[in-house]
């Protein structure tokens, strides 16, 4: 085809990613990825879940096939995701008291199990990956004061369990494995959605900044939290303004930023009208505009799923290429985003 790859034209600016599974790693699938992408997430294969779904039991079998695999094709690997509070089993941070009820464990436990589990995988993994979401969707939606970035946090099974502190907790066991292997390349992030929100990217910010100022007084010059991930999980409504704003925000802790999840929901019942897509294609535009003028400080922008027809949120056309792998105005306006606009 003559189509322009994706990761060739930007690829002066920063990495550009998707999300996989085991059988997106063949066939005309794969020919798809290599031409556009050249770093790979997981779609759900290095979660809690299918790392360690009962204690002390790691089934690291199928993520290391999917990792070597994409290793093998020439690909760069993004860790996702050591802790959160989806895909996640119940026994890290709970268990079940004398009527059935699930209540939180205790802190020690709690911190026990998030530690043992952070270590072992990011130990596991290696310099094979170059970089974790360490702890992903920590926080509120819209919190009301966001400089109380505590109070602003979501009341996870990690967050009942251990308090506020699990975050920091989460890093510094992360941090503790790479300190140990000064050759390996691994940047540790935080990751959240409805990042275009400015209350909840102000609390991450006001979070980050406290968690790294703390840590430099003890390591002078190092950081705990070494980026930030804008998932970007948008819909036509998203204002492109509030994505800058956060992103400069985030960008003035002095960290590194991804776009880790990219997808923009147009239409529903999986149609997508001519003008819902030029929308499409005009947003996305707008935001590869951004993404540019921010390439120095931006690592990877990762789109989250290779078509439509896969997308976790299918029925709503949310990506660049169709499901019959066409692309759509959504490429086009990512590709050239000044002809675009
Ligand atoms: O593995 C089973 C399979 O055995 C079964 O046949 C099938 C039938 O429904 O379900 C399969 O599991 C599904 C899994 O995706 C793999 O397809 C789960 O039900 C489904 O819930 C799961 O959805 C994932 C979702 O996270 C769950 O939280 C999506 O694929 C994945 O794209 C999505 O990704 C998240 C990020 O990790 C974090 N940010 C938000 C983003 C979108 O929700």
């Amino acid at each position: 085809d003559d189509l322009k790859s994706i990761k060739d034209v930007y690829k002066k600016d920063f990495l550009i990613g998707n999300a996989i599974a085991a059988e997106d790693m063949e066939g005309v699938r794969l020919d798809l990825l290599k031409k556009h992408f050249n770093v790979m997430t997981a779609g759900n294969a290095m979660k809690p879940d299918a790392l360690q779904p009962s204690k002390g039991n790691f089934t690291f079998e199928d993520a290391d096939k999917l990792v070597d695999k994409v290793l093998a094709e020439g690909f760069k690997m993004h860790g996702h995701t050591l802790v959160w509070h989806q895909q996640s089993p119940a026994w890290l941070n709970t268990k079940v008291d004398a009527s059935g009820n699930a209540i939180p464990l205790s802190r020690e436990e709690a911190l026990t199990n998030l530690r043992t589990h952070i270590k072992t995988v990011v130990e596991h993994y290696g310099n094979k990956v170059i970089s974790w979401d360490v702890v992903n969707e920590g926080m509120n939606d819209n919190p009301t004061n966001p400089a109380d970035w505590k109070a602003s946090l979501r009341q996870s099974p990690w967050y009942q369990a251990i308090g506020p502190d699990y975050i920091e907790e989460a890093f510094l066991a992360a941090r503790e494995v790479l300190d140990a292997h000064p050759d390996w390349d691994v940047k540790l992030y935080y990751n959240d959605y409805n990042d275009d929100n400015q209350s909840k990217s102000k609390a991450i910010y006001y979070m980050v900044k406290e968690l790294n100022e703390k840590y430099a007084k003890t390591h002078p010059g190092k950081l705990l939290i070494d980026g930030v991930g804008m998932q970007a999980h948008y819909s036509l409504s998203t204002n492109p303004t509030n994505v800058e704003l956060s992103l400069e925000r985030f960008i003035s802790l002095g960290v590194e930023v991804s776009i880790t999840e990219l997808d923009v929901q147009a239409g529903s019942d999986f149609k997508l009208t001519d003008e819902i897509a030029e929308a499409q294609g005009y947003l996305y535009a707008q935001l590869f505009d951004i993404y540019k003028k921010h390439a120095a400080n931006i690592s990877r922008v990762t789109i989250w799923g290779l078509d439509d027809g896969t997308s976790w949120r299918s029925s709503t056309n949310p990506l660049p290429f169709d499901k019959n792998l066409q692309a759509k105005l959504a490429f086009f306006g990512l590709i050239d985003p000044a002809k675009y606009m």
